[in-house]
């Protein structure tokens, strides 16, 4: 018997009385994606998935996500993990060694530590993350989710009006620009891998219909406001969409399975001393499509 035991309200459960290893009986299945839908995070605890086992319980949510370290800054090299649809969530090189403070893929990691929503610099951003943990450092290195259907039910109507309808510029390289990654070096080729994309600032839950704000720290820009009112705009619907009463913070363990819906959360990995080891490995499943309309342009 699936249980389901909520944290908060309608934010993060744990489901206990399931083996993710191997496929679900249907009714243990909508058990776990009627959970999914109401508390947006999952917890799973003492999951030991071998990458195979992830990917396929993964699946089961829509289509895959290959992983961006594999065709924009990988290109070509040898990884740690074998498939190339599994993202590296650690600090770890290709042999399993703590990586350099230098090395380019810290550099580009240690963006996860900024408030975000996973894959909004792509035209179809991601529906739902699995993050399964292998080695946990001792203290720090915790995730944390944002509620950002709470979020905007915490807003007054007038502000909620004022905010349908804007469409942001999300930027992978914005993102990376905040924790120090210089993207001025990177060749056009590379760049043109990840062009900004528009992404709509209030999205509708497509089995719940309830409202959220889509916030990340890819934001570069609000389309058709000047650059101030934009910046301002974004950094105060982020000061209040992070507030601790909207926020749940994971402690993991090795052998936590952790999902998450990105249509309507926010995470963050929090800083640990980086000379321990941090191994986790990420399944990302994509949404069915564009958050804007197919004939939305940006205003003149
Ligand atoms: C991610 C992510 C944060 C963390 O896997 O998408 O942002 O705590 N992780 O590692
Ligand atoms: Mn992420």
């Amino acid at each position: 018997m699936v249980t389901v035991t909520p944290i908060h309200a309608d934010f993060v459960a744990e489901i206990g009385g399931v083996d993710i290893s191997r496929p679900l009986a249907p009714a243990e299945w909508q058990a776990v994606e009627q959970a999914f839908d109401r508390y947006a995070v999952l917890v799973f605890h003492g999951q030991k998935l071998t990458e195979a086992q992830q990917l396929a319980f993964a699946e089961r949510f829509g289509p895959l996500e290959r992983s961006i370290g594999t065709y924009v800054y990988g290109v070509g090299k040898r990884r740690r993990l074998e498939r190339p649809e599994l993202s590296d969530i650690s600090n770890l090189d290709e042999d399993g060694a703590v990586i350099a403070r230098d090395d380019e893929r810290r550099l580009i990691n240690i963006s996860n530590q900024l408030w975000h929503t996973d894959s909004s610099f792509k035209k179809t951003p991601a529906k739902m993350s699995m993050l399964s943990a292998q080695e946990v450092p001792p203290e720090g290195g915790e995730t944390e989710f944002a509620d950002m259907r709470a979020v905007w039910d915490a807003l007054p109507a007038a502000r909620q009006r004022a905010l349908e309808g804007l469409v942001a510029e999300h930027d992978y390289y914005y993102s990376r620009s905040l924790t120090g990654f210089d993207a001025s070096t990177i060749p056009p080729e590379r760049r043109a891998l990840t062009p900004p994309v528009p992404q709509v600032l209030v999205r509708t839950h497509p089995v719940t219909g309830r409202k959220s704000l889509y916030l990340a720290a890819h934001i570069k820009r609000i389309y058709g406001m000047d650059e101030v009112a934009s910046r301002a705009l974004i950094d105060e619907l982020m000061a209040l969409a992070t507030e601790p009463r909207f926020v749940h913070q994971h402690k993991w363990k090795a052998d936590d399975v952790v999902m998450w819906d990105n249509r309507c959360t926010m995470h963050r990995g929090r800083p640990f001393d980086e000379r321990s080891r941090r191994s986790m490995r990420r399944a990302t499943v994509s949404d069915i499509g564009p958050t804007v309309a197919a004939d939305w342009r940006p205003p003149a």
